[in-house]
């Protein structure tokens, strides 16, 4: 039941009913998103004076149907911003500016179908096999990032600019000869040096788009810093590594293994979980990191793995003290992985 509203009614917490597009045809915010007070005001500013909601927004379903259509339009979303992403850095490889409305438009619909949806993982791994591992990777530590944020509890307006800050955190790759970035042996020393100083040129670019929060262009610079300051560029550790920088440091590290690149396969989700957990001391934020941890964690009961044995199996109680070894249920057989050594977890399916 859709009914048209004027916008000068501020109709907050209503679902949009129709995808709204901008002049260039680009998906500006898509149908089923509970209208929050910056999407009303980005109407407002675009010129809009009506939309179509979605008629009697009961309390009690809500959530249900809210959660679904979001769940449904996540590939979209995603796709629509490695388009963005993809637009953006061609921009500024010829050497044009970034406007900030349009890093704004990507984020401010991304970010409520992100927030509002509990599993993004199994539309992320989806993502992996449709883009250039740039573009996919831009999207997945963005939205990685906002999970982790929201996990730690960050405000809105924190999760906006820790996501702008994810989605940009490679842009600098740009600036680096295409050769050097898809080489797929390994770089020699100046290679390597020039590899290394994509942080300091997405800084660069980043401060010419003038967002308004610094965080965004530091966490750009810092996020390949390590905690004992054995990172670049800057060699900066501990307390002097930004939140934003220690956030998107741990999606982007999670991202790398688990996507297949030219020199190794990838890892498997909960191996890269392990990993990240006892092999990243020093590298990583600890407590970031465990974020990362408990999100997936979240995320995993009810889900469908596939063990090592070939089987597909459901989880049904995670194991808090070792959580890549739950208990697992194939049709009425329960296994329990924690006791089971020879039986591991080798992916998660989607
Ligand atoms: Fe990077």
């Amino acid at each position: 039941m859709l009914i048209r509203v004027d916008l000068a009614t501020f109709p907050l917490g209503k679902t949009l009913a129709k995808d709204l597009y901008s002049s260039d045809g680009r998906l500006l915010m898509p149908r089923g998103i509970i209208l929050k007070e910056f999407h009303l005001q980005q109407l407002l500013q675009r010129g809009y004076e009506h939309i179509f909601v979605l008629e009697d927004e009961s309390s009690s379903s809500n959530s249900g149907s809210s959660s679904k259509n979001e769940d449904t339009r996540l590939p979209e979303v995603f796709s629509n911003t490695v388009e963005n992403i993809r637009d953006m850095m061609a921009a500024v490889s010829a050497g044009h500016m970034v406007k900030p409305s349009e890093v704004n438009e990507s984020i401010d619909i991304l970010l409520p179908e992100v927030t509002g949806t509990n599993n993004v993982m199994k539309h992320l791994l989806n993502l992996r096999n449709k883009d250039e591992y740039t573009l996919q990777h831009s999207v997945s530590v963005g939205v990685m990032s906002i999970k982790i944020g929201q996990a730690m509890k960050l405000s809105d307006k924190q999760l906006k600019n820790l996501g702008i800050a994810g989605l940009l955190h490679d842009i600098g790759k740009c600036k680096i000869p295409i050769e050097i970035i898809n080489k797929p042996g390994p770089l020699n020393e100046e290679e390597f040096k020039e590899i290394q100083n994509h942080p300091i040129y997405g800084y660069r670019i980043v401060n010419d788009i003038k967002l308004p929060d610094p965080d965004i262009s530091t966490a750009v610079l810092q996020h390949h810093e390590h905690q004992d300051g054995h990172g670049y560029p800057l060699k900066a550790k501990g307390k002097d590594i930004t939140l934003f920088a220690n956030i998107i440091a741990v999606a982007d590290v999670f991202d790398a293994l688990t996507s297949d690149r030219a020199y190794r396969p990838k890892m498997p989700l909960l191996k890269a979980i392990d990993h990240i957990v006892k092999s990243t001391l020093g590298h990583l934020e600890p407590m970031v990191a465990r974020r990362l941890f408990t999100y997936i964690l979240d995320i995993s009961i009810g889900e469908t793995v596939l063990l090592n044995n070939g089987e597909k199996a459901t989880v049904v109680l995670i194991n808090e003290l070792d959580p890549t070894r739950p208990l697992v249920r194939i049709g009425d057989k329960f296994i329990d992985l924690k006791t089971e050594k020879d039986i591991f977890i080798q992916d998660l399916l989607t």
